[in-house]
């Protein structure tokens, strides 16, 4: 209930300038976030590719906004150049929202959303890099697998992300495991209803392990993203199983959620993949963060107390 609550919080406009204005709130928002500007996107992927993968997120979602989308088009574009300079590029990936690009737009919200990050894809590939488009809501999940699917044409590196959570991934895993396909599993951080999705932990996990015994049985690139200690260990065991070296698949883990079990997985040889988000709009992606986990709302509320 908490994290429904939460969840919904995330979409509310006067907690937003509640939370936004809280002086206190930044210090643990910092734990979450890289910082507000393309030089601490690049900082942080400096810091974490000496022993780490990465995936930047230029923050933002839901824009009805269209210059807006246009100028998220152009933020992921001069990070893009910026990884290239900075020889980062080969470490360092991004990860796009569709609503940020324009997917939300009332008229014709799903072309302009392709054509957008179209635009992003092309600018990776001169650089040397990829694109993981991120996965909303379930009302966005035909529109979004179909934007990977015609983007996947031109730029077949394109990665998608499957939510265990929903009562149709199994089938979705089975459809996307194709040569080279990659695939971010994890497990849903949205608020869905019972007849779309799981809502019990049991079954969300049982579900998360149906479909990593699908993708690592395929012949697509696996990209585990959990930092759930049980499903990382099932994860390797099924790795080995069906003879994946270190190479063929890779974990992937938040900024700040378990730094030191990925420096554990990255000496172990594994390749170990960092979300990086970064920029003002930070505060439903923070939410979402808070409501994953009862201690993180206690520490927050805490902080708010004591200062
Ligand atoms: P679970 O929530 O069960 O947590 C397992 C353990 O991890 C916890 O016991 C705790 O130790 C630690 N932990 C997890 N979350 C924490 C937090 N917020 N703070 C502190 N500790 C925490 N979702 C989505 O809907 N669409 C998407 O595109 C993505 N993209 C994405 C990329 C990557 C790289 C990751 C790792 C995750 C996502 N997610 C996502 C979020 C995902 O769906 C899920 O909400 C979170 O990863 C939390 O789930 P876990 O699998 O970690 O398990």
């Amino acid at each position: 209930m908490l994290r429904s609550a939460l969840l919904a919080a995330a979409k509310s406009p006067a907690c937003r300038s509640l939370v936004e204005n809280a002086p206190p709130v930044r210090p643990i928002v910092d734990r979450f976030v890289a910082g507000g500007g393309l030089d601490d996107a690049v900082r942080a992927a400096k810091e974490l590719s000496t022993d780490r993968l990465v995936s930047l997120d230029h923050l933002g979602e839901d824009t009805t906004d269209r210059e807006q989308a246009g100028a998220t088009v152009s933020a992921y574009q001069a990070l893009l150049r910026a990884l290239g300079e900075h020889g980062l590029a080969e470490r360092a990936e991004v990860s796009v929202k569709l609503s940020a690009v324009g997917q939300a737009l009332p008229v014709d919200g799903e072309k302009i959303a392709l054509d957008n990050v179209r635009q992003i894809c092309a600018t990776a590939a001169a650089v040397g890099t990829m694109v993981t488009v991120d996965m909303e809501d379930h009302t966005t999940t035909d529109s979004t697998l179909s934007i990977v699917r015609d983007l996947r044409v031109d730029f077949p590196s394109t990665g998608a992300v499957l939510q265990a959570y929903l009562r149709r991934t199994e089938s979705d895993c089975a459809e996307l495991v194709g040569p080279g396909s990659r695939i971010r599993l994890c497990k849903g951080a949205y608020d869905e209803p019972e007849s779309v999705a799981f809502r019990d932990k049991t079954e969300v996990d049982a579900s998360y392990v149906r479909c990593l015994r699908t993708l690592m049985a395929g012949q697509g690139y696996p990209m585990v993203a959990t930092h759930d200690p049980r499903l990382i260990a099932i994860a390797e065991h099924l790795a080995g199983k069906a003879g994946r070296e270190h190479a063929d698949f890779e974990f992937q883990m938040l900024y700040g959620i378990r730094p030191e079990a990925q420096e554990l997985l990255a000496a172990r040889g594994h390749r170990m993949r960092v979300y990086v988000p970064y920029g003002a709009e930070w505060y439903p992606y923070f939410m979402r963060r808070l409501g994953e986990r009862p201690a993180n709302i206690a520490f927050f509320l805490r902080s708010l107390l004591t200062k």
